[in-house]
């Protein structure tokens, strides 16, 4: 089945929806799955492929491409394997195809791909390729989210190819984005997992690409936006709004100790005003804890001591909240221990990446007592209390 579809004259979308994918890098939950969308651009001279698909999908792309019997270039926006992987089978069809990349893609696709360097030519930032009536406008988009990325911007259709930036994991057979809150939560999950660790570079490139006269965002996972203003304010909202009046609890509970002291803290902010999101991290998709993430001004981390260290479950979870770097303005952690515990020492150490306030933690002895629950009180009324004078909302 050919899945090709016209967005303009001359210009179509190849999309490789991956329907019944659930892990991304071995890491990602894709409770969704994902597609991976090249773009074909039909000058009066030439054709270029924009962006190919992940090699777990080159029959059906090399199926689109059944029809298309000279290509010129081949834009490579990004040298990750999900949309460079099949270029190598494109060149065996289209021999004479040149790739085009930024300087810093072209050692990439090298090493990782095995593209050979004579097929490869380097395009400068802000530099044109004519295509006959179409021209192609290389935009270098540094750190969204490797080194390497671009966009290509098609001026005459002012169309807008952002590979990863501003994409979701959404398998959709539409080509547009029109189930607006959907594609709002995929694009979140899919900013908080790739893109959050990234935010001065997102600033950066949202301004660069603030006076271009965009009427459709092709973005390589996921559905285009032929309403752009969309995806670009929840972009700027992710990324520029304060964080809101949120405590995240990621924890985990072997004995029902640190649950009692989750739900103890829960009641206590609630009844503070303060929004909770408690993940129990042995049922939690860190997916929706990394969205969670997004918004949230505290994360505040429970766990027992398991061989005097934090449980590992914890563990993961702090690294992994470290490692997306979320705007989160207040940290703690409360926990409890049968006989010692480094567990404070340990997850301290594993989130200096989080430029957050350390309030001080509720580390126990055993079962929570009475002396134990006005500590988490206190705790509470110390998160509402940095949240009020914080003035958020
Ligand atoms: Fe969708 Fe960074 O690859």
């Amino acid at each position: 089945m050919k899945l090709l579809q016209k967005m303009k004259d001359g210009v179509y979308m190849l999309p490789a929806v991956h329907w019944e994918r659930r892990l991304f890098d071995s890491l990602i939950p894709l409770p969704d799955g994902t597609s991976y969308n090249a773009y074909l651009v039909k000058g009066s001279e030439k054709t270029a492929l924009i962006d190919t698909a992940d090699p777990m999908k080159a029959e059906t792309l090399m199926e689109q491409l059944q029809g298309v019997e000279k290509l010129d270039y081949i834009v490579a926006n990004h040298a990750e394997q999900d949309h460079s992987g099949c270029i190598p089978l494109v060149l065996q069809k289209y021999p004479d195809a040149k790739v085009l990349a930024t300087p810093k893609a072209k050692p990439m696709l090298m090493d990782l791909l095995l593209v050979p360097e004579e097929k490869i030519v380097t395009v400068e930032d802000g530099e044109t390729l004519s295509l006959g009536d179409k021209t192609l406008r290389f935009i270098h988009a540094p750190w969204v989210h490797w080194p390497e990325t671009m966009f290509t911007y098609l001026e005459e259709d002012k169309i807008l190819f952002t590979c990863d930036f501003l994409g979701s994991h959404l398998a959709t057979s539409e080509m547009y984005a029109t189930d607006e809150c959907r594609v709002y939560e995929a694009a979140k999950r899919y900013y908080s997992e790739i893109m959050m660790p990234f935010r001065p570079s997102i600033q950066k490139n949202l301004d660069k690409i603030k006076d271009l006269a965009i009427e459709i965002i092709a973005p390589s996972h996921g559905p285009a936006y032929n309403k752009p203003q969309f995806i670009i304010d929840a972009y700027h909202s992710w990324v520029y709004d304060e964080p809101g009046n949120i405590a995240v609890i990621p924890f985990v509970s072997m004995h029902g100790s640190v649950k009692k002291m989750v739900e103890h803290l829960e009641a206590a902010l609630v009844e503070r005003g303060v929004i909770v999101k408690p993940f129990d991290l042995t049922v939690t998709d860190l997916g929706q804890l990394a969205m969670a993430l997004v918004d949230a001004a505290t994360a505040v981390i429970g766990t027992p001591a398991v061989l005097a260290g934090a449980h590992p479950a914890a563990v993961y979870a702090a690294y992994i909240a470290n490692a997306v770097r979320p705007k989160t303005k207040f940290v703690s952690i409360i926990g409890s221990y049968s006989w010692g515990s480094k567990a404070i020492d340990q997850l301290s150490g594993l989130i200096t990446n989080l430029k957050a306030e350390v309030i001080p933690p509720v580390f126990i002895k055993g079962f929570p007592k009475d002396e134990d629950f006005k500590a988490l009180e206190k705790l509470a009324d110390t998160i509402a209390q940095k949240h009020r004078e914080n003035n958020l909302k």
